[in-house]
């Protein structure tokens, strides 16, 4: 093992954009489907594997709808959850702020509650069991209606203390966010936090209605700000964070060589970006394995991978008080 990749493992770390649906591993996922009965279209984990190639955002959502497919109960949600956050603690992850897709589940008959109290029981279990503290964001999906983003949101209401924010997901082309203002001016107003995908196929206008219309406190990807001076002196101006997710730009194709991932770019801008998995099982990486990649492929330092980690904890959605005690941990090991 190389010196940096034990640096990067043992690290203590944050994680900002991770979809939990998209940590079902295919194993589990047979595992679900033969404990609910439902039919997949493969054979084998390895068969499940090898379908797993992508040529832009929307191949790997039509997969991605069919793997949460599987998941019924309320304890396929806590194993799934689970799952991810026993990979994570054996990775040094401390710190999670986690995604979950309601709309994916309640348009094929599952309750809403099923889905939030299986995920919040197993953050509970991971904060006792391994320390490891989280926050829940809700996504709405994006291809689907204003109104429909309206009821998912009433739905949330009686769980408002387990979700601190409101994302926005799915297909990005053709469903910028204004399409969403009205949704997220009311989230805010029920004290919701907002992050959004924008700029990961989208133009650099749709990381401005994010920032205007949306009202967001961190966006999700952002990378085509890099097209819009303007917009890049903007985020640096007001240090608005970034969660870019390497190894999903290089399997979704909007970077098609690591060596070019524009990450260490960003950071010599003084963009605030940190470093996150996205859809861990489907993009070959869990966090460490986002690190190392840019690591090895962009010639980062120890002080690079340092400020990135850094930047995760400062980024959060925790009390500066659980920021300072996590940047502490950091400092502690960098030294
Ligand atoms: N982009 C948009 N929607 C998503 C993603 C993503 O990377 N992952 C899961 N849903
Ligand atoms: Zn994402």
């Amino acid at each position: 093992m190389s010196d940096m990749q034990d640096f990067i493992e043992k690290m203590p770390k944050a994680e900002l954009h991770m979809h939990i649906e998209g940590s079902l591993e295919p194993e589990l996922m047979f595992e679900l489907a033969a404990r609910n009965k439902i039919d997949i279209p493969f054979k084998t984990v390895q068969a499940v594997r090898d379908a797993y190639h992508f040529s832009n955002l929307q191949d790997f959502l039509d997969i991605y709808y069919q793997g949460m497919s599987v998941l019924i109960t309320e304890q396929d949600f806590y194993d799934l959850t689970f799952a991810y956050l026993t990979k994570i603690h054996q990775q040094n992850v401390i710190h999670t702020e986690i995604f979950f897709d309601p709309q994916g589940h309640t348009d094929r008959g599952v309750s809403f509650s099923s889905v939030i109290n299986g995920i919040d029981r197993a953050l509970s279990d991971g904060e006792k069991k391994y320390g490891i503290s989280s926050r829940l964001i809700m996504c709405f999906l994006r291809h689907l209606s204003e109104e429909e983003a309206f009821t998912t949101l009433e739905q949330a209401l009686p769980y408002r203390d387990k979700i601190i924010g409101v994302g926005l997901d799915s297909s990005e082309l053709g469903h910028p966010p204004s399409k969403f203002e009205r949704v997220f001016a009311k989230a805010k107003t029920e004290g919701f936090l907002a992050v959004a995908h924008a700029g990961e196929e989208g133009p650099p206008g749709y990381v401005k209605e994010a920032l205007d219309l949306l009202k967001i406190d961190r966006l999700d990807h952002g990378n085509r700000s890099l097209e819009d001076a303007e917009l890049i002196d903007r985020l640096v101006d007001m240090q608005m964070a970034l969660t870019i997710c390497p190894l999903s730009n290089f399997k979704l194709a909007g970077v098609k060589d690591m060596r070019n991932h524009p990450i260490k770019k960003m950071l010599d801008l003084g963009l605030k970006v940190t470093v996150n998995s996205d859809d861990p099982a489907y993009f070959g990486g869990y966090v460490n394995e986002n690190y190392l990649a840019v690591a090895d492929n962009l010639d980062l330092t120890k002080d690079d991978i340092l400020a990135l980690a850094r930047n995760g904890f400062e980024a959060s959605f925790c009390t500066n008080t659980q920021k300072q005690a996590m940047i502490a941990r950091l400092e502690d090991y960098g030294h």
